[in-house]
């Protein structure tokens, strides 16, 4: 079975962490969510999550370094030998550079940059709404994909919470980082016929047929 070296690209709120959890079960590989882990180390009270709280809290980008040096040592965890679904890296052109060149250093090829594209006001509307479970992990949103009973889990029963960077200005704040930092990715990945766009405004399960599709016939592709 040929390996699936993926990344998820889109603007915040497009459904990339939604797809991921879909993803992963079809094809095995880890979800490696860099925003899930900053929340986690920011929980962990760690020298890292410290530092990335203020970057977060503004809407801004944490730094080049520190997101490289965080992911390479997780791309170098067992689990992410045989393919990985990046959700959130890289996010700039530098990251770009450096999953490239750690990629082409294990004689390895990114298969495929998966865009989920959506427009500011849908995305606004995506995020304002969604709710997460702080224990489980599961995101809801109030109304388009709501708990059986307001404002629990339905896997734990916890009580749902909002993020803290999807307060109103804090989002716009990353949209405007998103279309000058990370929008330029797209024609990067285009130039080396890596990008493949999938329209993120449709319903989650029609995306989600639409990147399985893509994916299945990409793998059977690299497999002949
Ligand atoms: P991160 O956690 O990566 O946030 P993000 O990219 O802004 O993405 P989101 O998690 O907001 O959205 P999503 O696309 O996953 O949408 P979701 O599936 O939840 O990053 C947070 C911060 O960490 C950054 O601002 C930065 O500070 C820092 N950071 C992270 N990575 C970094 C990096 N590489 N470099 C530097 N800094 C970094 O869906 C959203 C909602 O919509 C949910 O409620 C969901 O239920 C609903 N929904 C999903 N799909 C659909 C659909 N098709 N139709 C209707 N509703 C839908």
């Amino acid at each position: 079975m040929s390996e699936l070296d993926l990344i998820l690209l889109g603007p915040p709120g497009a459904g990339k962490g939604t797809q991921a959890s879909l993803l992963t079960e079809d094809f095995g590989v880890p979800h490696i969510a860099t925003g899930n882990m900053l929340r986690a180390a920011r929980e962990a009270q760690t020298e890292l999550g410290k530092l990335a709280t203020g970057y977060m809290d503004r809407g801004a980008l944490v730094p080049d370094e520190v997101i490289i040096a965080m992911i390479l040592e997780r791309l170098s965890g067992d689990d992410a030998r045989d393919g990985f679904l990046l959700d959130g890296f890289p996010r700039t052109i530098e990251q770009a550079d450096a999953l490239s060149g750690e990629l082409d250093g294990h004689g390895r090829r990114l298969t495929a940059a998966l865009l989920i594209d959506a427009p500011d006001d849908i995305v606004v509307a995506r995020i304002s709404g969604r709710r997460i479970s702080p224990t489980s992990g599961r995101v809801y949103h109030i109304d388009f994909d709501p708990p059986k009973t307001a404002g629990r889990c339905d896997v734990d029963g916890s009580e749902l919470v909002q993020r803290d960077d999807d307060r109103a200005e804090t989002v716009r704040k990353r949209l405007e980082v998103y279309h000058a930092q990370t929008e330029p990715l797209i024609a990067y990945y285009e130039e080396r016929g890596l990008l493949w766009r999938f329209d993120g405004t449709l319903p989650p399960e029609q995306v989600h047929g639409h990147i399985r599709a893509a994916l299945t016939t990409l793998r059977l592709e690299e497999s002949l």
